[in-house]
């Protein structure tokens, strides 16, 4: 099998995982890592290539494809010295820390005719698709509300993610991720507003906190939330949570973990008028939110995607030899950079903002 080869800038904490991971792939070769501190080298694998500087690398006839695994404001200019030097390249997310930026660097490689992609790989999580999955086959009826959450119990952020020069906060790191998959979820919908709360809950620089709600016009409200700072006192079992919920007129779906737990719950006289019987609650009498009739309520499995972040990868080399397309486009990812706009002008300003 012909193999791709590779040379990866940023040897951090995701350079170690694409390392790891390009190994494990058949059709990869790392040929071999820069990084602007040499101390990140030392544990680079046997066999392959230190380079001393990235230009070192760019020259490197051997490599074809350079991985982008840097910080986020090192994204545009390394993607124009790649483009420059001929190499084809991935690159981390966020693509870009504002549209100016992504404007450029599509540009410059267009002009260079290399080819240019951006790993989301999380489009591969098992729980998205899972959930994206429900929404496609079209069983829970006419969808109206998703929500997607996730919430770290311990205040951590770390390193430059907690810069704002350097690309940090949760936005850029978490929330393009959310709102990637929340957008190539429905990928023929129109958003046509977003409403956004985000904060600064304990950070000086940077946000750890956004809830996000977006309209589109196929009458889905999407709801993403994230925070890392939900505190919690379970210590041992319990460092973050993941949710979705999808609400559809024949039905609810709920995931729960990112190799999610979930199931998918009716009602029996499914679009009937539901008598409601008298209950008392700590809040006094209620009918409409008092438990159902018995027998009323089914409950069944849902169908586990069954995906791989290696998948991005596979995918990447058959697009790669023209099989077929690459998994993310450049401007779905310009989509979602204007959509992190969007956010921040509607947290700025308190209103929600016309989208599409
Ligand atoms: N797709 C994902 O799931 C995922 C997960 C984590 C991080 N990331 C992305 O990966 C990138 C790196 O994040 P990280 O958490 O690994 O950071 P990190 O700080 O652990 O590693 C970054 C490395 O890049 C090096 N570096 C910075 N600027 C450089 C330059 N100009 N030339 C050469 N080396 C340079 C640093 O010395 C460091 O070793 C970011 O864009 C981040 O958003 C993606």
């Amino acid at each position: 099998m012909e193999e791709i080869r590779i040379g990866l800038i940023g040897h951090g904490f995701m350079g170690h995982e694409h390392e790891k991971m390009l190994t494990e792939t058949e059709g990869f070769r790392v040929v071999g890592i820069a990084d602007m501190d040499p101390k990140q080298l030392e544990d680079v694998k046997e066999g392959l290539k230190r380079y001393t500087s990235n230009e070192e690398l760019f020259r490197d006839p051997e490599v074809q494809v350079v991985l982008i695994a840097a910080n986020n404001n090192q994204h545009h200019d390394l993607v124009l010295q790649a483009a420059r030097a001929g190499k084809d390249i991935i690159c981390e997310k966020p693509v870009a820390m504002s549209l100016e930026e992504l404007d450029d660097m599509v540009r410059v490689t267009k002009a260079c005719g290399v080819k240019f992609t951006v790993h989301h790989q999380r489009r591969l999580d098992r729980d998205f698709r899972t959930a994206k999955e429900i929404f496609d086959q079209g069983s829970l009826g006419e969808v109206y509300t998703i929500k997607s959450s996730l919430y770290g119990f311990n205040g951590n952020m770390h390193d430059w993610h907690v810069q704002i020069s350097e690309g940090g906060g949760m936005l850029y790191d978490w929330g393009v991720h959310l709102l990637d998959q929340i957008l190539w979820m429905m990928p023929g919908a129109k958003l046509t507003s977003v409403y956004a709360d985000i904060r600064n809950v304990i950070n000086f620089e940077v946000d750890d906190y956004f809830k996000i709600l977006m309209r589109f016009d196929n009458h889905v409200t999407a709801e993403v939330e994230l925070g890392t700072y939900f505190l919690t006192d379970k210590m041992h079992d319990k460092w973050f949570e993941r949710h979705w919920f999808i609400g559809g007129n024949q039905g609810s779906a709920y995931l729960d973990g990112f190799a999610p737990e979930g199931k998918i719950v009716r009602t029996a006289g499914l679009l009937k008028n539901v008598g409601g019987e008298r209950t008392m609650t700590a809040a006094g009498p209620t009918r409409s939110f008092g438990p159902p009739p018995e027998g009323k309520i089914l409950t069944e499995p849902v169908p586990l995607a069954d995906t791989t972040h290696k998948g991005f990868f596979e995918n990447y080399r058959r697009a790669y030899f023209g099989e077929e397309e690459f998994l993310v486009q450049i401007p779905e990812t310009r989509r979602v950079l204007a959509l992190m706009d969007a956010v921040r002008e509607s947290g700025r300003t308190g209103e929600s903002v016309r989208f599409e």
